[in-house]
């Protein structure tokens, strides 16, 4: 498996494999890669003849205030773990070769990038779909691979793939677990050990939500108001949305029906966890 850091390259190392036929797959991430991704990158050596895992921590995705530059960062080990995984190679670019001087061009999904994790984060998915988009016009992949955890962030590619006629197939795989049911991420490692053991009540929340549903609840605020309770037993927990929506619009529901989205966003100190759960009523 090699490491590329030149997008030159990048484009020279996949055109021979496409001339043939190989089907190319794109696993996008940011590194400080979990069992999550490796799940994304096993699926994608699957149904790939060759396995592109980007590992780029992309700026334009932050906010000023946010964790940029404490992201965790470490190339030589998500190398490995990519590699047995079943990555062919692994893209690296630099900040200047993904942002090069005077770069000013942006891609933008307009309306489902207002609720949710977009109005606490606000750029954050124009960030997320420009960077994508880029990735996609370099590696030109048949398929890209997304986790359910960041349930906005697919339904917003979802909609930039149709929308601007992209040619790739857009798979979204599972949220995996740790033990206790905390969804797995790379920013779990900035959590104290009680912060840690406190946010195990986001999983039993939603695990809660769905028994509601089971027995016949559809009143979403009864549910939402559920949901806010438990997670409130938990003193370093400070909510900062928990949202019953269409999966299809993102937009809030008052009866549940049809696809549903319960998602949330919550901080445990200076961390702020996202987790959800899709439900068909
Ligand atoms: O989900 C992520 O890790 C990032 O948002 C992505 C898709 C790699 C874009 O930087």
């Amino acid at each position: 498996m090699e490491v590329i850091t030149r997008i030159d390259t990048m484009r020279e190392k996949l055109i021979s494999s496409r001339q043939v036929g190989q089907k190319i797959g794109l696993v996008p991430t940011m590194g400080f890669l979990h069992d999550g991704h490796l799940s994304l990158i096993r699926k994608a050596a699957q149904e790939n003849d060759i396995v592109v895992v980007s590992v780029f921590v992309n700026p334009t995705q932050f906010g000023p205030q946010e964790d940029y530059e404490e992201y965790p960062r470490n190339v030589e080990r998500d190398a490995l773990l990519a590699e047995e995984a079943g990555a062919t190679f692994i893209f690296h670019p630099s900040v200047e070769e993904m942002y090069p001087e005077n770069y000013e061009t942006y891609v933008e999904v307009t309306d489902l990038t207002k609720v949710l994790c977009g109005r606490s984060r606000p750029g954050h998915f124009r960030g997320v779909t420009t960077v994508v988009t880029k990735l996609f016009n370099i590696i030109q992949p048949d398929r890209a691979y997304f986790g359910q955890k960041d349930a906005q962030q697919t339904i917003v590619i979802q909609k930039m793939v149709r929308d601007l006629n992209q040619n790739v197939k857009i798979c979204v795989c599972p949220i995996v677990r740790e033990k206790d049911g905390i969804a797995m991420s790379s920013r779990n490692t900035y959590l104290t050990n009680e912060e840690r053991m406190q946010a195990a009540v986001l999983h039993k929340s939603l695990e809660m939500a769905q028994k509601m549903i089971d027995e016949g609840e559809r009143d979403a605020k009864t549910i939402t108001k559920a949901i806010e309770k438990q997670i409130c037993t938990m003193e370093k927990a400070y909510i900062d949305y928990v949202a019953l929506v269409s999966l299809h619009n993102l937009q809030p529901l008052t009866v549940l029906s049809g696809d549903i989205l319960i998602a949330l966003a919550v901080k445990f100190g200076a961390t702020r966890l996202i987790d959800n759960v899709i439900i068909t009523v």
